[in-house]
């Protein structure tokens, strides 16, 4: 078997220009353009180059947007106030603060990252990472979703792969990724956006005994742990779908979590890194800052 290639940058096209319309109908409709601020503290350079797709993106689909750049030296008490600022600011219709935040060994002052996500406004945090949001969403009536669990539930949905009573293992912990995907994959119908749910779930990590096991019983693997090519061919059941988060940079190659020529063999379906996964996260932020402009 040769899997199918999901185009995760097609669909995130698609999913870009539904929202490009509706925003121009939604200002053509008198309101002001949704707007996106973006806080990008230190200067990592990746986090730079994804502040600045999501740049491009915003204004490719009619949403304005701004960045503010702070120096790795900024205090808590600064952040906190830039995002008071932002709270207060009603051109604003959604906050991001890309992370990570500067360490203290990247120069960083220590800021405590969970504080920092707790003071957006809740009705600006297109990401979902407040607890209201996060809250919201365990009891299966999200006032937004996280944008890349959102962004694979399209991309399974788009794609014509239902999730209905199937078994998925997703493959990380993590609040942003692992937690939320599990979570909405196994919310009743509708929920979560699209009528893709209903699925059983297991939520393994890199402590997971027998994890190769575990994976082998999944109809749909969600890989997310952040490790270079860790889900090898032999942890894939034939004819599963298996969805790559990862983006690892080892030496000058992006490489997922899964390794990807092996998995290509088993698998009936498989997301690429990079073209897969990624481009569906900014196509879903871009969905949520419309959703809050219009909230
Ligand atoms: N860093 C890596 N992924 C994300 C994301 O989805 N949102 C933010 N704000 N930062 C990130």
């Amino acid at each position: 078997m040769t899997a199918t290639r999901l185009d995760g940058k097609a669909i995130a096209l698609e999913i870009r220009n539904e929202v490009a319309q509706e925003v121009q109908a939604w200002v053509a409709a008198g309101n002001p353009p949704p707007k996106l601020a973006a806080v990008l503290v230190g200067e990592d350079p990746a986090s730079q180059v994804y502040v600045r797709n999501k740049e491009r993106a915003c204004e490719k689909a009619g949403i304005a947007s701004s960045l503010d750049r702070m120096p790795a030296s900024t205090t808590q008490a600064e952040l906190l106030d830039r995002i008071d600022q932002l709270n207060r600011d009603e051109s604003v219709s959604g906050i991001l603060v890309q992370l990570p935040l500067p360490s203290v060994q990247r120069g960083g002052t220590g800021v405590d990252e969970r504080a920092v996500l707790d003071a957006i406004d809740p009705r600006k945090d297109v990401d979902a990472f407040s607890p209201v949001n996060v809250g919201l969403l365990m009891q299966g009536r999200p006032r937004f979703l996280p944008c890349t669990p959102h962004g694979i539930i399209q991309l399974l949905h788009r794609s014509g792969i239902s999730t209905n009573g199937k078994h998925a293992v997703v493959v990380g912990r993590s609040d942003i990724v692992g937690k939320p995907m599990a979570m909405m994959l196994a919310q009743k119908d509708g929920s979560c956006g699209t009528e893709t749910a209903n699925a059983t779930v297991t939520l393994a990590h890199s402590r997971t005994a027998n994890l190769a096991e575990v994976c082998r019983t999944a109809d749909i693997l969600i890989a997310a742990v952040g490790r270079p090519e860790m889900i090898r061919g032999d942890m894939i059941r034939e004819g599963a779908v298996v969805i790559d988060v990862g983006i690892n940079r080892v030496g000058d190659a992006l490489v997922g979590d899964v390794a990807f020529d092996e998995a290509e063999k088993v698998a009936s379906a498989i997301t690429p890194v990079p073209g897969g996964v990624g481009p569906l996260t900014i196509a879903m932020l871009l969905h949520n800052t419309l959703l809050a402009a219009k909230s």
